[in-house]
């Protein structure tokens, strides 16, 4: 009775199966006769049996149903009936399984009474299903027996042999000992154990780049390719993306995954120290790669540092850090004038072709007091705004 919510402790029988404690519904004083005992398992766990134990003959219909949502919905996983025709609408199981090609909940006999007036329901998730189906290789078995939450509700006592009697034997109860539920914590391969965090809730103790309570999902950064359930040959682990050291975010791109043969799919995203590229390994505009360091250095790239007169742009060559110069100038970072050239004042064509040495006076090689035709003495204060400008061939006084 979920609204009592009698604790499962009052299930466990310290008495051992010779003299067991037994706890008793409530008295029903008419039909319908149903009575339900919800398991709530705390997290998603792989089904493999259910067991209840009755002190009173066992009832002639139960019904067993799962959740997978923490109780908000509920699915038959079987049945036990008598009369399954009348109680469930269905035809009792065939001896040999679902005949249909996936697990099904199906209706198997009701549970017999022993001599000593006791009895036994058990349920096995493995009697649903076809033979031959494999959980490794079958999702549709993986979510059948994926379970939250259990549910049994008796629904007629065995002194209604038939559904059609109930009236004649109330008021009714029924009573059992011992509720079992056997699985497995689902960690879709990616745990080897199951702890309780700190809020006191069961979680997986995820591996190979997985998180969350069922491993169900990869790690931030760790979308390479998508996340896939573990099998027992293939971990099938989430792979981080390869950032360079560049990046702590990625995403996963399909259209990238598919072009590399399934292969790599992540994206790094806002890489830093300059780098740009969908691995970070290329230098973004304005820098080239050091070839001095190794590509996972955070100073990997360098800023190409263009002069702004001698240089057309702003971005030089990645790989060689040249700068594009404009006509007569040289140097990486086009800083000074190419051999033939002289400086000019003209920001447009800062170096000019030097004029031709003839045989007349005006010839004669530039003197350093002829200085004072490039660049005029200054009086009073001064300020350099060009310092690279003049650096090589002439000085400012
Ligand atoms: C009793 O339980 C059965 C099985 O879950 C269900 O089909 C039926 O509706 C229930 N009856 C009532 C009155 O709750
Ligand atoms: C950069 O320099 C290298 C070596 O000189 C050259 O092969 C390459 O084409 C240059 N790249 C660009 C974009 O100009």
């Amino acid at each position: 009775d979920p609204r009592r919510a009698h604790p499962p402790a009052l299930l466990t029988s310290p008495g051992g199966t010779a003299s067991p404690l037994c706890w008793r519904s409530e008295w029903l004083p008419r039909a319908p006769l149903n009575v339900t005992l919800t398991v709530p398992l705390g997290k998603a766990f792989e089904l493999v049996f259910v067991s209840l134990r009755f002190c009173s003959a066992p009832p002639a219909s139960v019904a067993l149903l799962k959740s997978q949502d923490h109780g908000r919905s509920w699915a038959p996983l079987g049945f036990f009936s008598s009369h399954c025709d009348l109680d469930y609408g269905r035809l009792p199981a065939p001896a040999d399984g679902p005949a249909g090609p996936g697990p099904e909940a199906l209706c198997f006999p009701a549970p017999q009474a022993q001599p000593d007036g006791s009895g036994l329901l058990a349920f096995s998730v493995q009697d649903s299903s076809p033979p031959g189906l494999d959980l490794d290789s079958s999702p549709v078995l993986q979510d059948w027996v994926t379970a939250t939450d259990i549910r049994v509700v008796l629904t007629r006592p065995s002194a209604a042999g038939d559904p059609r009697d109930m009236e004649a034997i109330v008021p009714y109860s029924y009573a059992a000992t011992d509720l079992q539920v056997g699985g497995r914590c689902k960690c879709n391969g990616h745990a080897s154990r199951c702890l309780l965090d700190t809020q006191g809730h069961l979680i997986c103790d995820c591996r190979h780049g997985t998180e969350g309570p069922d491993c169900s999902r990869c790690k931030p950064f760790y979308c390479d390719r998508p996340w896939q359930r573990a099998t027992a040959r293939e971990s099938h682990a989430c792979l981080a993306c390869s950032c360079n050291g560049h990046a702590r975010r990625c995403r996963f791109n399909m259209e990238l995954y598919r072009l590399s043969g399934r292969r790599s799919g992540g994206v790094c995203l806002n890489c830093r120290h300059n780098t740009a590229g969908r691995h970070c390994h290329y230098c973004r505009e304005g820098f080239y790669r050091d070839p001095g360091r190794a590509l996972s250095d955070r100073r990997a790239c360098r800023a190409c540092d263009c002069h702004p007169v001698g240089a057309a742009g702003k971005t030089c060559n990645q790989t060689t850090g040249q700068c594009p110069c404009k006509d007569g100038v040289t140097g990486l970072t086009c800083n000074r004038c190419a051999p033939g050239f002289q400086q000019s004042r003209s920001p447009v064509a800062p170096c000019v072709k030097t004029p031709i040495p003839g045989p007349t006076e005006d010839s004669s090689p530039v003197q350093p007091q002829d200085c004072d035709l490039h660049c005029k003495p200054a009086r009073g204060n001064y300020r350099i705004s060009l310092k690279k400008f003049c650096r090589k061939d002439y000085a400012v006084q």
